[in-house]
């Protein structure tokens, strides 16, 4: 893949952080390292999550890991738009047999995928990258309402996501 990009393309991001293109890349890759990681944990988890009460949260897992699959797709295409060459490493995994622990990694999964989508977005616009805003604000609706999904079957609010 080309390698067309330069750090003179870079502009103010608006948040006090310089973003270049090539920045922009490796964010990317970061957030497309967390999605194969969503993936492999809603995999693992919607079928091994065990007890009564956690059996409609485990439907809604399985449904989480096909929506991931979607974003680490749209995340991958904006990565190779810009020129970049997307991962193939996961973020790790962790493990547990108990299903609250399961639930509760999700939900901080989530809430550090929206915090680094929600940074993506500005970032993207800082860069005139407008329909890729667009494709990351589509994404950050669902990782909201996963964060939700979470926070409800562990009887929680949702975090507070204005710090
Ligand atoms: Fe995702
Ligand atoms: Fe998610």
């Amino acid at each position: 893949m080309s390698k067309k990009t330069k750090a003179n393309e870079g502009s103010s991001s608006g948040g006090g952080e310089r973003i270049s293109r090539e920045r922009l890349i490796e964010l990317l890759n970061e957030d497309l390292a967390r999605e194969y990681q969503a993936i492999i944990a809603y995999i693992v988890y919607s079928q091994v999550i065990k007890g009564a009460e956690f059996m409609s949260i485990a439907a809604e897992l399985e449904k989480h890991a096909g929506e991931e699959l979607e974003h680490a797709i749209t995340i991958a295409n904006q990565i190779d738009y810009l020129g970049g060459d997307p991962t193939v490493v996961p973020n790790k995994v962790k493990t547990s047999s108990k299903a609250r622990d399961m639930l509760r990694f999700d939900l901080e999964n989530e809430t550090t995928t929206i915090r680094a989508y929600r940074d993506r977005v500005r970032q993207c616009e800082a860069l005139g990258e407008f329909a890729m805003a667009e494709h990351i604000r589509a994404i950050l609706m669902q990782e909201q309402e996963h964060q939700i999904d979470l926070a409800t079957a562990l009887g929680e609010d949702a975090p507070d996501m204005t710090s």
